[in-house]
C-alpha cells in the first residue's frame, strides 16, 4: 500500500504551519524536483529530531493538479466555491504546504527549507502558524478534536485505500477568525447550545437535546446509515490583540465527506446556518487540495 503523506496520520501535534501558494512556473520537471527537495529536507529533519512527529503534506489545487494527473488521478478534486451567499469565501490556491509536529522551531526550519525548494516556482500567498491551546481547546474555550477518528480508523477515514489514488487524500483548509468579545458576552449554556457539547467537561448532548443548527447538528451527518467522517488536524492561531481563531484543516478519502459538512454548516442544505458562524467565527479563506501518496509525490514527473 502506498504511503500517505506524513502530516495526515499523527494526532495531538502541538504546532503547525499552513502555507498556500500560487504557482509562477508550472514546468513539471522543476515542480517534481522541488517536491523531492522538500521531501529530502523533511527526511533530514525527521532523522535529526526523531521524536517530534514532524510531518509535511504537499497538496495541489485543481488547476495545477490537472497538469500533473494521469489516468483519472484525484478525480474528485474541484475548486472551492463560495458558500452561504459569501459567508464562506473561496480563496483557492495552487499549492498547500501543511507542516505539523510537537515543536514550532522544527516546523519553522522545515517551512524555510520548503519555501527555498520552491523559490522561483511558487509565491506564498498566505502563511499561518497554529498552536495547541490549553487542554486541547479552541480559543472559544471548547475541547476540539474529541470525535476525531482514532487508531486504525484515521487511515481508513483520511486515506484512499485502493485504486489509482491509493495512499492519497483530499484536504480542505479554511481560516476562521473569532470574535471572542462577542462570544464572551454569551452565557456558558448559550455557548454550549451553539456547539452541542458541555464546555468544562466536554460531554456530548443527546441528539434529542441538540439544536439542529448547533455545530454538532450541522456536522454529525449520516448518509445511508453511515457517518460521514473526516480527520481534523486544526489548531488555534493568531495574536492576543490582533486576529485569532481556528486554522481548520481536514483530510478525507472522499471529498464529499468534507463538502457535505460544509454545505450543512453554511445553510446550503436546509437553509440552517451553524450557530458558531452566527455567534463567534467568520470564515476568511477556503480551498480544496489533493495530497497524493508519498511515492507519487516523489515521482510527479514520472
Ligand atoms: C471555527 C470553526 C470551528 C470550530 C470552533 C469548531 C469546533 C468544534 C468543536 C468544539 C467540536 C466538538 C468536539 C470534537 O468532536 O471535536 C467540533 C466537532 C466537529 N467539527 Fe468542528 N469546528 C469548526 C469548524 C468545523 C468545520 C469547518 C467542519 C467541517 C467542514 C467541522 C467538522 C466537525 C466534525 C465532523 C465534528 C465532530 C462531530 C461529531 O461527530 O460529534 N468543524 N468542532
Amino acid at each position: 500500500m502506498p504511503t500517505p503523506q506524513s502530516a495526515i496520520i499523527p494526532d495531538h501535534c502541538r504546532a503547525s504551519i499552513v502555507m498556500e501558494a500560487a504557482i509562477t512556473d508550472s514546468d513539471l520537471g522543476k515542480l517534481a524536483a522541488a517536491c523531492r527537495a522538500a521531501l529530502t529536507s523533511l527526511q533530514a529533519l525527521q532523522d535529526k529530531f526523531p521524536n517530534e512527529q514532524l510531518g509535511l503534506t504537499i497538496g495541489f489545487g485543481v488547476d495545477l493538479w490537472a497538469k500533473i494527473a494521469k489516468d483519472g488521478e484525484g478525480s474528485q478534486l474541484k475548486p472551492f466555491r463560495p458558500l452561504g451567499g459569501g459567508l464562506a469565501p473561496a480563496t483557492q490556491a495552487d499549492l498547500l504546504f501543511h507542516i505539523q509536529s510537537l515543536r514550532p522551531d522544527v516546523n519553522f526550519k522545515l517551512g524555510s527549507e520548503v519555501v527555498a525548494a520552491f523559490a522561483g516556482l511558487a509565491s506564498i500567498e498566505r502563511e499561518t502558524h497554529g498552536f495547541r491551546y490549553i487542554e486541547d481547546r479552541g480559543l472559544e474555550g471548547f475541547v476540539d478534536g474529541t470525535e476525531n477518528p482514532q487508531g486504525e480508523n484515521i487511515n481508513s477515514v483520511a486515506v484512499i485505500n485502493d485504486g489509482v489514488d491509493a495512499g492519497g487524500s483530499y484536504v480542505m483548509v479554511q481560516k476562521y477568525r473569532h470574535d471572542l468579545p462577542k462570544w464572551d458576552k454569551m452565557s456558558i449554556s448559550e455557548q454550549e447550545a451553539c456547539i452541542g457539547r458541555s464546555k468544562t467537561d466536554n460531554i456530548e448532548f443527546d441528539k434529542a437535546d441538540r439544536l439542529p443548527d448547533s455545530h454538532l447538528g450541522r456536522t454529525n451527518l449520516k448518509e445511508d446509515g453511515k457517518t460521514l467522517e473526516i480527520v481534523r488536524r486544526s489548531l488555534p492561531y493568531g495574536t492576543v490583540t490582533g486576529e485569532h481563531g481556528l486554522l481548520f484543516i481536514a483530510y478525507a478519502a472522499r471529498l464529499w465527506n468534507i463538502e457535505a459538512q460544509l454545505l450543512s454548516m453554511f445553510g446550503e442544505t436546509d437553509g440552517k446556518t451553524d450557530l458558531l458562524l452566527k455567534n463567534v467565527t467568520t470564515a476568511m479563506t477556503g480551498a480544496y487540495y489533493f495530497a497524493p501518496s508519498l511515492e507519487r509525490l516523489s515521482q510527479l514527473d514520472a
